[in-house]
């Protein structure tokens, strides 16, 4: 387990390394393509910004009604030492440690603006930001925007169709795990999360169904069909999650008392009783870490292969530009094919 922990770091800072080298090359998408991660997907107020909550452990992302998340937000989660201190870094902003995740709110919120103003618009520019934590699980998540029905005012008239194809963008990359968010109080039939994920992955076999608001269900009704696969089967059983209510969040409710109450609700509920040991955000988060190392380890051989591609392009670039390297595009090169070179000798280490 320490071995497959390490490796999920290491495809951690590929992405970084990789986030950096797409600022002035395209060599480097094609790796960061390759490397899985897990995209949160679904309707606006579905739950999205709240189960990734509750997969952190930490209350951090900004939100209210309406369009809130409007860049895609890339989270690396680190998982550190017990009794360490938590803290968070964005890659715009890499020396600066946020220990105040109100902080770390307000910067996603400012950063969001930066880019697209005080508006209601959208940009495909990611943030990306890492927390480090030992309350964590090693994993990359992808926030996303909600998808929607209807322009609102202020949105330009295209705005459904920009944010589909955003979300779309990501997901449909066959690395991309997606995590589809359904309301329980709204038929799993209309579900936006279900019918894109249906789109890209017919098969079911990266998509990961999470049934939130099981606590609004009108009395009578329940999810068992539902979590239990009947309604809609997929190759990875259908988790089920209840998040901080809005009265929750208002009164302040913290995070782990509300994991707590999660637990609860389905050890003591006569519906779901049964199922309590595979629902809840904490289930949730080991079954991705789970999968995803799963998944590293089978394609440790095609990233050892595009390594290898990029540290071709880059020795080509750089006999290009000409040795010895003055100009800071050679020299910013030269680390990043030192970095791979680094990249290469762990990965085959994991081979044998
Ligand atoms: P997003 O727009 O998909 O990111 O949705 P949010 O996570 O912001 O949630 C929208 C609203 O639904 C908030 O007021 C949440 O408190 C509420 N909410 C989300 N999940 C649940 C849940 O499981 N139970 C209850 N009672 N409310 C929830
Ligand atoms: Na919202
Ligand atoms: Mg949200």
């Amino acid at each position: 387990m320490a071995t497959m922990e390490s490796l999920i770091g290491l495809v951690n800072k590929i992405q970084r390394a990789c986030t950096v080298l797409g600022d002035y090359g395209g060599e480097g998408m094609s790796l960061w393509e390759a490397l899985p991660s897990v995209a949160v997907v679904g309707g606006q107020s579905s739950g999205k910004s709240s189960v990734l909550e509750s997969v952190v452990g930490r209350d951090f992302l900004p939100r209210g009604s309406g369009i809130v998340t409007r860049r895609p937000l890339v989270l690396q989660l680190h998982k550190t030492e017990n009794g360490s201190q938590e803290y968070a870094e964005f890659l715009h902003a890499p020396r600066k440690k946020f220990t105040d995740f109100a902080a770390v709110r307000k910067e996603i919120s400012d950063e969001t603006d930066r880019i697209t103003g005080q508006t209601k618009q959208i940009s495909n520019i990611p943030i990306q930001l890492s927390i480090y934590s030992p309350n964590v699980v090693n994993l990359t998540l992808i926030d996303l925007p909600g998808l929607t029905k209807v322009a609102v005012e202020g949105q330009p008239e295209t705005i459904v169709e920009d944010i589909e194809n955003m979300v779309r963008s990501y997901v449909e990359k066959p690395n991309c795990i997606i995590l589809a968010i359904s309301p329980a109080n709204q038929d799993i039939a209309t579900s936006d999360a279900i019918k894109l994920g249906r789109e890209v992955d017919p098969t079911g076999e990266r998509t990961f169904g999470v049934l939130t608001k099981l606590d609004l269900m009108d009395k009578g009704t329940n999810a068992v069909d539902v979590l239990e696969g009947r309604s809609y089967r997929l190759q990875h059983p259908w988790v089920g999650i209840v998040n901080r209510s809005q009265a929750d969040i208002n009164k302040n409710v913290d995070m782990l008392a509300a994991r707590r109450k999660e637990r609860e609700y389905f050890e003591t509920s006569p519906e779901y009783g049964h199922l309590a040991h595979k629902m809840g955000s904490e289930y949730l988060a080991k079954l991705l870490s789970q999968h995803l190392e799963l998944v590293i380890r089978q394609r440790i051989p095609s990233i050892i292969a595009l390594i290898n591609k990029t540290i071709d392009e880059l020795n080509a670039e750089l006999d290009r530009i000409g040795r010895p390297i003055a100009v800071d595009s050679g020299a910013q090169l030269y680390t990043i094919l030192e970095m791979c070179r680094a990249f290469d000798r762990v990965f085959k280490e994991h081979l044998d």
